[in-house]
């Protein structure tokens, strides 16, 4: 505690109580003394005490009434006071509380006592002051952070979904459409108790969140290949692959900074591995079972659902939709999962009622 800097006022009518606490406090701390509450009020107008010393009987304005005033400046009120007091009554020794006062000392002062009243108060005080500061830093960093890392995340997201959207020749609804069905999928996984080590709320949160960016890579692909209506060439097909690892390292240059590193780790495992296949023929990396990250085995499925449903530049979409819940099923256990493709055939109903579908 550097008692150095602080100042103490004192209060007292009493010019040789004055004197005795300023002999017995001023080793220690400076002291400014008032010999009237309203010298007192007039001294705080333009100065801000450490602690003040004040006495309860005085002529003119009693001390209560000068620590009620000093209760209702908000430049005071949080000020420590302790009274002094000739009398021990119970009484009096409540309404210092009352008051708002930190501590009350009798009169006449016992050295040792005064000193070792004023050194608490001084340091409680002290650590008062030093705790709310800290509370509010937290406080204000947490909010600044997550204030910040969301608005990122959501810029970085939307703009580069929609500009992925506004080129590969999708009908514009594909980010939105396989983050919902992503969501539809891992609810009903869970739902049945599937994966429940790893599907918990985070997990499918971050699933929902990171789904948009699946196929951030297509950025660095030409319009030419992804918007021609025609089969792809064999080279113009490696290319479209490297989508993936494209994605991958985007997501890790623009969010690898982030904090949330579950949320990035997401992100970047549906990005690079969504067109890896169950039985390992599938790309960048050819993994293979559950060495696929489930979030990708879930984005696959919703990937091509939605590829199939929805209409193309190149194609037309797949009709009725139990057409695709066939085609899809001829990838159980070769490109899909097969828990997770079975468990896709059975939310017919549910995906029809969600595309609105008789
Ligand atoms: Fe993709």
């Amino acid at each position: 505690m550097d008692t150095e800097k602080n100042i103490i006022l004192v209060v007292d009518d009493d010019k040789a109580n004055l004197t005795l606490a300023q002999n017995i406090l001023a080793p220690r701390y400076r002291i400014a003394a008032s010999n009237s509450g309203r010298a007192a009020l007039k001294y705080l107008e333009s100065h801000r005490p450490d602690l003040i010393l004040l006495d309860i009987n005085m002529p003119e304005m009693d001390g209560f009434e000068v620590m009620a005033q000093i209760r209702q400046r908000e430049e005071t009120k949080a000020i420590p006071v302790i009274f002094l007091t000739a009398d021990s009554l119970a009484e009096t020794e409540i309404k210092c509380f009352q008051m708002g006062a930190m501590d009350y000392v009798t009169k006449p002062f016992v050295p040792d006592i005064l000193l070792s009243r004023v050194d608490k108060t001084i340091e409680l005080d002290q650590y008062r002051h030093n705790l709310e500061k800290m509370v509010r830093q937290q406080a204000e960093k947490i909010t600044e952070d997550a204030r910040r890392i969301s608005a990122i995340q959501d810029s970085v997201i939307s703009g580069m979904a929609n500009l992925i959207e506004s080129r590969d020749g999708s009908t514009g609804r594909h980010v939105k459409n396989t983050q919902n069905y992503v969501q539809l999928i891992a609810g009903e996984l869970r739902a049945r108790g599937l994966f429940a080590d790893v599907l918990t709320d985070d997990y499918i949160e971050n699933l929902c969140k990171a789904a948009p960016l699946h196929d951030v890579g297509k950025i660095k692909v030409s319009d030419a290949i992804l918007q021609k209506p025609g089969r792809l060439t064999p080279e113009e097909y490696d290319t479209m692959k490297l989508h993936t690892t494209y994605s991958g390292k985007i997501i890790q240059t623009i969010l690898g900074d982030l904090e949330d590193r579950h949320y990035v780790k997401m992100a970047e495992d549906i990005a690079m591995y969504h067109h890896e296949r169950w039985d390992g023929s599938g790309y960048p990396t050819g993994l293979a079972g559950e060495d696929i990250p489930l979030s990708a085995r879930i984005m696959a499925v919703a990937d091509v659902f939605d590829a199939l449903y929805e209409e193309r530049v190149y194609k037309p979409p797949v009709r009725p939709i139990e057409r695709i819940m066939q085609i899809m099923s001829e990838g159980r256990g070769t490109q899909f999962d097969p828990t997770i493709i079975d468990v896709f055939v059975e939310m017919l109903p549910k995906l029809k009622a969600h595309l609105g579908i008789a």
